[in-house]
């Protein structure tokens, strides 16, 4: 473990004695060559902003199509405005959200997720059993199904929330609809084609609360990751903090935040259907000093008995997977690499 100790704890900790209160600290400290070196603030206007204005227009269509092409060979993410999800839902939805994490710890700790519980809330870590922690508190919310919802996890506190959150999560779930039928052109498929290698679409929405940082230069956010399922769609505050690479994070660069634009990221899932034609965004959360951040991310995946496989293999190209594997398989099998890498690498230094 690192010999550099952040300042203050992450605020949300317990502290104890003060050995342990140290070894906490520590566990926040990224390896070098993980550390970011872009601040949170300096923005690129590299990722494409598409219109989805005139979607259903033939010519507007095409030449949409053709930005989504572009982006999503070169980074696997983009993102889209004029997309049709009230601004108010969107504004109610982020104050919601801050108001939440605003709340007294004892508060939130009545949504307590660890020991296995679908959905609720969680302290500072994004795989639980890796070694180095995330500087952010989450909120899981299990939307879709909507019959396998459990109410009970989700927070009426602040009052009025929960109906918030079904109609921010059906206005996602239609968004993506949307933009799955515009991917699959894409990908010169027909409309229907990646919906229906989902067989149908689970959603998860996961609200991200970072708190400010004393130390952002040794700290991360959200360690570097791809996202495993279809399409993440991702609504950040002005603060700003996502970044992206596109050269196995040689360089990266920091998504400019748009009021009111989602950012649009392909998940593995999305990456081996096109046969690896369209990127899996490789991004990473940064915090600051100055400033907390929340975003919220939904989450649109495959059922896990979906089979994974390329479905546009492009004449002269071989299929980037050897053998169809269901979504759960693909899943566990990531997370077990992604821990696995993480720890050994920690542990070996
Ligand atoms: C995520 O990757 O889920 C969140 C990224 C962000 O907070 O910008
Ligand atoms: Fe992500």
């Amino acid at each position: 473990m690192s010999s550099v100790v952040p300042a203050v704890p992450f605020p949300l900790l317990p502290t104890g004695a003060e050995e342990k209160d140290e070894e906490l600290r520590r566990s926040f400290v990224r390896d070098e060559d993980e550390r970011p070196k872009d601040p949170h603030n300096v923005f690129s206007n590299e990722i494409p902003v598409i219109s989805l204005d005139g979607i259903d227009d033939v010519d507007r269509r095409a030449v949409m199509c053709q930005k989504i092409v572009d982006a999503c060979e070169d980074w696997g993410v983009f993102q889209v405005i004029d997309h049709g999800v009230d601004v108010d839902l969107i504004s109610q939805m982020t104050s919601y959200a801050k108001e939440f994490f605003a709340l007294p710890p004892e508060e939130k700790l009545r949504y307590d997720m660890t020991g296995g519980k679908k959905g609720g809330f969680l302290v500072s870590s994004h795989l639980q059993k890796e070694v180095v922690r995330d500087w952010r508190e989450i909120f899981t919310f299990f939307s879709y199904p909507i019959d396998e919802r459990d109410y009970s996890r989700w927070p009426d506190n602040p009052q009025g929330w929960t109906p918030v959150v079904d109609a921010y999560s059906q206005n996602m779930m239609a968004l993506a609809d949307k933009l799955l039928e515009v991917l699959s052109e894409a990908m010169g498929m027909d409309r229907e084609a990646l919906k229906r290698s989902c067989i149908d679409m689970q959603q998860k929405l996961v609200l991200n609360s970072y708190p400010k940082c004393p130390d952002p230069h040794l700290i991360l956010g959200l360690k570097r990751h791809t996202d495993p399922g279809t399409i993440t769609l991702l609504l950040q505050d002005q603060v700003g903090g996502l970044q992206v690479t596109n050269d196995g994070a040689k360089t990266w660069i920091t998504v400019q935040p748009i009021p009111g634009a989602i950012v649009v990221n392909l998940g593995d899932h999305a990456h081996f259907l096109s046969n690896g034609r369209f990127k899996n965004a490789d991004h990473q959360a940064v915090v600051n000093k100055d400033s907390s951040r929340i975003s919220i991310a939904t989450f649109q995946n495959p059922v896990p008995e979906a089979v994974v496989f390329p479905l546009a293999v492009r004449e002269g190209e071989d299929p980037i997977i050897d053998k169809p594997m269901t979504y759960a398989d693909m899943y566990k099998n990531k997370m077990a690499r992604d821990i696995d890498l993480a720890n050994q690498k920690k542990l070996a230094t």
